[in-house]
């Protein structure tokens, strides 16, 4: 009986009943939002600010999702000015809820999920149809987001567009650059390479690109995060995603991949080795959001400009986050992460054991399950 309890108690500390998790993302003027962090979401300006003596202006406003979610994920919709807020409200997880960055105003998009599994998926939003694509169960779905700032009426669908060429136990790791999906740790392909899924076309190429580093090496194949930069290219578009970020799971190094050179440059690792922490980049620097809520960046360009990448660059605390929602706060019961990724939630079961996943939710359960068990034996 003692262990029965102790076990299922403890069991039910592991798998997590809180899944909250706040996300970080930029407007398109490249300001910094941290949402659900501490409760509140925050605008820390652009980045010569962070680390100053101010303070993160508080943007909490009504019709917010509780940031609740599963898995929190935020992605920036650069021709609306808006942040879409994927898995935000455990109670309409299907919904997307949308921010919209210039009216400083939220509202929520009903979606029909269909058969896409919004409790286990990765996702990127392109960058010139505005379309979200997912894989989640071996199949790619799409999203299709018009060019939505605020809600519509009629609700939006989810919509199965075709089966993986990969493996049904690849768990997703994607990333968007050029309107290629690259997908990295896709089982048989070797490290330092991508497959690519080509969205006009709707293709799935098949030769996997390499992306080596100056020296010949590569970055592993292994399951990590991705995050996107914005950059200028030779077109008169907006900036655009021409290079992204990967930070595998042990945080050991930050690769940065490069789609117009085909090249890898490797980077300072996170201080902060949090194997459930989610990323997001901007134009001249990589964001961190760790499992307890502190916000760390890498400025990984120096200059501006033709900036080139600072290969010196080392991670910092944004300040002026941190002097707001301190992470003791933002590990409080409602806001409480846990043990899935913010960016792939199936990818979970690896990484939730790492100690900083540890949140005050289940270290409470666990003492729950040993009073309990000594309730029983008394
Ligand atoms: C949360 O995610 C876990 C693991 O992916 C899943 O088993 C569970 O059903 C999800 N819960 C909700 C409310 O979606
Ligand atoms: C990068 O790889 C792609 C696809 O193989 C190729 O079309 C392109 O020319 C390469 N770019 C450079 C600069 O090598
Ligand atoms: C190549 O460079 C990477 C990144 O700086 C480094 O981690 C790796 O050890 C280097 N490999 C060799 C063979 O020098
Ligand atoms: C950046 O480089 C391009 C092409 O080399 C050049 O035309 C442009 O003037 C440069 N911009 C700046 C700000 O230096």
């Amino acid at each position: 009986m003692f262990l029965l309890t102790l076990v299922s108690l403890l069991l039910l500390s592991a798998s997590g009943t809180v899944h909250a998790r706040p996300c970080v993302a930029f407007d398109v003027n490249w300001n910094l939002l941290a949402f659900g962090l501490d409760n509140k979401d925050w605008n820390a300006g652009q980045q010569p600010t962070w680390t100053g003596s101010g303070s993160a202006s508080d943007i909490t406003t009504s019709g917010r999702p509780p940031f609740d979610g599963n898995s929190t994920t935020c992605y920036l919709s650069q021709y609306t000015n808006a942040i879409y807020v994927l898995n935000g409200d455990s109670k309409n997880p299907s919904s997307v809820y949308i921010y919209d960055a210039t009216a400083l105003s939220w509202s929520t998009q009903a979606v029909d999920a269909g058969t896409f599994d919004i409790s286990s998926f990765d996702a990127i939003l392109d960058h010139d149809t505005n379309v979200f694509y997912a894989l989640s169960q071996g199949t790619l779905f799409h999203l299709d987001m018009g060019l939505l700032k605020a809600a519509n009426s009629t609700p939006l669908s989810w919509v199965n567009t075709e089966a993986a060429p990969y493996p049904s136990n690849y768990v997703p790791v994607m990333a968007l650059a050029q309107n290629h999906i690259h997908f990295l740790d896709v089982p048989g392909v070797p490290a330092g390479s991508a497959d690519i899924f080509v969205i006009h076309y709707s293709y799935f190429q098949p030769e996997a690109q390499a992306y080596p580093l100056p020296n010949g090496s590569a970055f592993p194949a292994t399951f990590g995060q991705t995050a996107s930069f914005f950059q200028q290219d030779n077109t008169a578009r907006a900036l655009v995603q021409q290079e992204f970020a990967f930070i595998p799971q042990d945080s050991s190094a930050v690769y940065v991949i490069n789609v117009e050179t085909n090249t890898t440059q490797a980077l300072a690792g996170p201080s902060v080795k949090d194997p459930e922490a989610t990323y997001f980049a901007g134009v001249t620097s990589l964001v961190q959001l760790t499992s307890n809520g502190v916000v760390n960046f890498l400025p990984y360009l120096e200059g501006s400009g033709n900036a080139s990448t600072n290969a010196a660059a080392t991670w910092s605390p944004v300040s002026i986050l941190t002097s707001v929602a301190p992470p003791s706060t933002a590990t409080g019961s409602s806001a409480a992460p846990s043990g899935t990724h913010g960016s792939s939630p199936s990818g979970s079961s690896s990484g939730s054991s790492g100690a900083l996943a540890m949140s005050n939710v289940h270290l409470g359960l666990v003492l729950s399950a040993v009073l309990g068990a000594v309730a029983c034996l008394l």
